[in-house]
């Protein structure tokens, strides 16, 4: 949630480099955006409502500007507009922030004691006056690091700039990404990579507590108590991943195309040398029940996990969503497997789920995408899903990725706990192997995605209903349509419904089905009967011809592994999700209400 870049070079002119690395941030946050820059040693703040476009719209570009911070929001406290805006400043003191301010109004209470007036309602202006009152006191920025440090509660990333110190941007962190790229005469500040890595792939990154200094020339890392650290010099490598929209015209789509790649990219590790590869990843035998923790998408990943966990390994497996698994009894014991999926690494529900089994000394694992990202730092090791930046607010080819990655850990589980066959471990591999064909099959049924779009978009709500892996299916289904097309939509147990919820079913109502497995199929499509008698209009995907049927729709899936389907059958879901939205004419890549790193619990 918001985005922060900064740029500082021995060169003029970064003030276009500045908007670009905000606009690569937008994904984090897009209702108002803000810039702060030092011209000839006088401080200038320009801030806008609405996305970055409109703050570009109000510089002048031609201005010598060689030190700058710059802010994309997302408001937590107080409206979306130009006055709580960032950045804020307070007398010698200009900041850009990121995350939330727990103690704000304690802090708040105390500087209008000394007083401090507040333009804004935000905590990240007492932030900085708490930041100014503290200089003032001593005119030592690091001893008023360290006491805002040490007074502060919450998370943050903060940075900085002092009036007349227009050489530095200094930089403040705790449970907030920041990182610095280095580049040549020239050093970066981004709450992540994708906001620079037109400029440079090499970059330092943060962990709590730490803070910087950052000129053109030097950057200089402490601990809290000022002492100068050493940092590790990380390169980002990109698997021959296109950044940017390429001739897409949203990144939505652009990323559900590029999963046939990506999801290669991830898995190939693990299936290069058939067995011997899949066993690089870890072995779970040791323990009774994996836990699967994470939200929204990535939790739904783990529900495609849990089924495959519990049918074909006979190990138990239990989902829970982050927000809730810190406030409850889990019955954690030392025999639990811990497995923390976000695709940002920095999720806060996910994190504090994630410090919480570190507390307890538990073994855990993540599934992340963003590489040195906070959860990575907490969990004991990661698998990282190879997909590139995922830009789009509504996660597709993160989500694919994770899927593909679980079940190959499910399916190695399997080959070692005796529960699923060499052959038959062997034979899955060389259908993942092929998933790039697979995955291509899907994507190009374009035409029939629309013809479907055509016939929901203007419809206000929909259903999703399908039964063991085709339930967890439907959720993730149902999200990618509420979420880009705003059409209000649910996901049931197939079964289910007829216990209440069929009460919605009215004339026309879309109503969405899967039905991979032949066990539960006929049991699904009477289910799909019930609803058509209703009135509903069905769509159903399936690797199954014999289902073919002149009252519903239907989608083919290749017949392969059940280990495959998800990935297959959540394409169809996620292009005709982006179609209606397209028809509707909505912000797809930044739907509203929304931001892509949910840093804030
Ligand atoms: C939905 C979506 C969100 C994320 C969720 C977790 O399309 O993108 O539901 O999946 O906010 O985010 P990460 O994976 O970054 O922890």
């Amino acid at each position: 949630m918001c985005g922060i870049v900064g740029i500082v070079s021995k060169k003029y002119n970064i003030l276009p480099s500045l908007i670009d690395g905000l606009k690569n941030l937008e994904y984090r946050g897009y209702d108002s955006a803000g810039v702060a820059y030092f011209i000839n040693n006088n401080l200038k703040i320009i801030k806008e409502k609405g996305t970055v476009k409109n703050l570009e719209n109000k510089i002048d570009f031609k201005e010598k500007v060689n030190i700058g911070i710059a802010h994309t929001r997302w408001a937590t406290h107080g409206n979306a507009n130009k006055i709580n805006a960032h950045p804020h400043n307070v007398n010698h003191i200009t900041i850009v922030h990121n995350g939330i301010i727990e103690n704000c109004n304690e802090l708040k209470k105390d500087l209008k004691d000394y007083n401090y007036t507040f333009k804004s309602n935000t905590d990240t202006e007492i932030a900085c006056a708490y930041l100014s009152y503290c200089y003032d006191q001593n005119k030592n920025i690091h001893m008023t690091i360290e006491r805002f440090m040490d007074k502060v509660k919450g998370s943050y990333a903060i940075a900085l700039l002092i009036d007349n110190d227009d050489k530095n941007i200094y930089l403040l962190k705790k449970e907030s990404p920041l990182i610095i790229g280095l580049g040549k005469d020239t050093n970066y500040i981004a709450s992540d990579i994708t906001a620079i890595l037109n400029y440079t792939n090499k970059y330092i990154s943060l962990d709590d507590f730490q803070y910087a200094k950052v000129n053109y020339k030097d950057i200089l890392v402490y601990n809290k108590s000022g002492d100068v650290l050493k940092k590790k010099i990380n390169e980002y490598k990109s698997k021959n991943i296109v950044t940017g929209k390429a001739h897409y015209k949203h990144y939505m789509l652009k990323e559900i195309i590029e999963q046939k790649k990506v999801i290669s990219n991830t898995i190939f590790p693990y299936l290069e040398k058939g067995i011997k590869s899949l066993l690089k990843l870890p072995n779970l035998t040791k323990y009774n029940q994996i836990n699967i923790i994470g939200c929204g998408s990535a939790m739904h990943a783990g529900l495609v996990a849990k089924y495959l966990f519990r049918e074909f390994t006979n190990t138990k497996c239990e989902v829970f969503l982050a927000s809730e698994f810190r406030y409850q009894n889990n019955f954690l014991t030392t025999d639990t497997f811990n497995i923390f999926i976000s695709q940002s690494g920095e999720t806060a529900d996910t994190l504090q789920a994630a410090k919480l089994i570190k507390e307890k000394k538990l073994d855990s694992l993540g599934i992340i995408n963003a590489k040195e990202s906070s959860i990575t730092k907490v969990v004991d090791t990661s698998l990282y899903i190879e997909v590139g930046p995922e830009i789009s607010v509504a996660s597709t080819k993160a989500y694919s990725a994770q899927v593909a990655i679980l079940a190959l850990l499910v399916l190695s589980h399997g080959y070692r706990n005796k529960t699923i066959s060499s052959k038959q471990t062997e034979s899955i591999i060389n259908e993942f192997k092929k998933i790039n064909v697979f995955i291509n099959k899907m994507s190009n049924k374009k035409d029939q995605y629309k013809m479907i779009a055509k016939k929901i978009y203007k419809e206000e709500h929909a259903f999703y209903i399908g039964r063991g892996l085709d339930y967890a299916l439907c959720m993730e289904g149902s999200l990618k349509l509420k979420e880009v097309s705003y059409i209000h939509s649910e996901a049931y147990a197939a079964g289910e419904l007829k216990h209440g919820a069929i009460s919605l079913i009215n004339k026309n109502m879309p109503v969405f089905s899967s039905a991979t497995n032949d066990k539960l199929n006929s049991k699904t499509v009477s289910n799909l009967e019930e609803v058509i008698s209703r009135g509903a209009n069905v769509f159903l995907i399936t690797d199954d011809k014999n289902l073919i049927d002149k009252s519903y729709e239907t989608i083919i899936i290749p017949n392969v592994s059940i280990f495959l389907k998800g990935i297959l059958v959540v394409i169809p879901y996620q292009l005709i999700a982006y179609y209606t939205a397209v028809l509707k004419g909505t912000n797809i890549d930044k739907p509203k209400n929304l931001a892509k790193s949910v840093t804030v619990e």
